[in-house]
């Protein structure tokens, strides 16, 4: 076994940025002096190149681990591969017991290269890959606002119960353009309650805007939250009872809605409305920590965002930019410093301390 690294070694600084909420001015006044600070003649590299990675230390259980399994699924795409190197060195990283998460990850189109990147970079993670089948929903998927949520891979959390082996009760899901700076077993070992599905609400969201008037003005479709409190919440990060999905057909449920999405234009966004027309106002809600959503900006400009206060255990790039995209562009939004220590890419060590 090689030489482990045992203890978060980002744990003491992240929560000291964390805690101090808003942002502390330190970190404020270093982002604004580097978003004035854009380089003319950055090389950028042609968008089929793929990145390489520096290899993650291995990081060992520590003594009080029991052998439970932490199941883990995130997909697995080129354009975001730096994002979920990220995301995995974070889980791991912030883990008690790192060596019992183990990471199920779907690819869509096949990619060598994606692969062995991973391979490379964590020689000692445990991850089993699944092909997704992109035709199994490319009928069905009908454009969105934004061009990226209309990815075939974007729906394969509808479809995890259908392809996991069956030894896998329970998963965690999660995007790629996050970290997790909290101990991932305590989102595992959550309560579901009876519930399918576990997640952060957002109930001050407007519920109504995610469907349009066509929707609500069917006097059949408009019942469908009868006698439920519907709140909004994000498909980003969800615990499942996988066994549960699969008794009770909700990928049918959620294909239902999107087959009727096909013919009549009943929202706008891609794979959450049909998960929130199956589900809302009928999910175990976990605590906000678990989710600072929205990082990305909104969907259009991916205008920066600020932290919510509170305490943290995930932040989530969720909207139009990204946190690997505005460092290279060296117009980094403050939110983006918290992202960087977890960045993996080879060439970015120095990105944002070289200027
Ligand atoms: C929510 O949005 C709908 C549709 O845009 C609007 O008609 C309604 O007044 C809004 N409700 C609240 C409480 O803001």
């Amino acid at each position: 076994m090689a030489s482990c690294t045992t203890l978060p070694v980002f744990l003491g600084l992240l929560s000291l940025l964390i805690f101090l909420s808003p942002i502390p001015n330190t970190v404020a006044a270093t982002a604004s002096s580097y978003s004035g600070g854009i380089r003319l003649g950055i090389i950028r590299k042609p968008s089929s190149h793929v990145p390489t990675f520096r290899q993650a230390p291995a990081f060992c259980n520590g003594d009080s681990c029991g052998n439970e399994r932490i199941h883990v699924t995130m997909t697995l795409d080129a354009n975001y591969l730096r994002g979920t190197m990220a995301a995995v060195l974070s889980i791991i990283q912030q883990s008690a017991c790192p060596e019992n998460v183990e990471f199920h990850f779907f690819w869509g189109r096949f990619e060598p290269h994606v692969l062995s990147n991973i391979k490379s970079t964590f020689p000692y993670l445990e991850f089993r890959t699944y092909r997704f089948d992109c035709n199994r929903v490319r009928g069905k998927i009908s454009k969105s606002i934004r061009q990226a949520l209309d990815q075939p891979l974007n729906y394969v959390r509808i479809y995890l119960a259908d392809i996991l082996p069956s030894d896998v009760k329970r998963i965690i899901y999660l995007d790629s353009d996050l970290v997790v700076v909290g101990d991932i077993a305590r989102l595992w070992e959550i309560d579901l309650k009876g519930k399918v599905l576990g997640a952060p609400e957002y109930c001050h969201a407007n519920f109504t805007k995610y469907f349009t008037e066509l929707f609500w003005s069917n006097p059949v479709w408009a019942k469908t939250f009868q006698g439920k409190r519907p709140c909004y919440f994000n498909t980003g990060v969800m615990v499942l009872d996988v066994e549960m999905w699969r008794q009770g057909d909700y990928t049918q449920k959620v294909e239902d809605w999107m087959e009727v999405q096909k013919h009549k234009r009943i929202y706008h966004l891609g794979s959450l409305p049909p998960f929130l027309l199956v589900l809302a106002g009928n999910i175990k809600r976990v605590d906000h920590r678990w989710n600072r959503h929205g990082l990305g900006g909104d969907n259009i400009e991916g205008k920066c965002r600020n932290l919510h206060p509170g305490p943290i255990s995930l932040l989530h790039w969720s909207g139009k930019g990204k946190p690997w995209l505005r460092i290279d562009l060296r117009k980094p939004c403050s939110a983006d410093y918290l992202w960087a220590p977890y960045d993996l890419h080879h060439s970015s060590t120095d990105s944002l301390e070289e200027q």
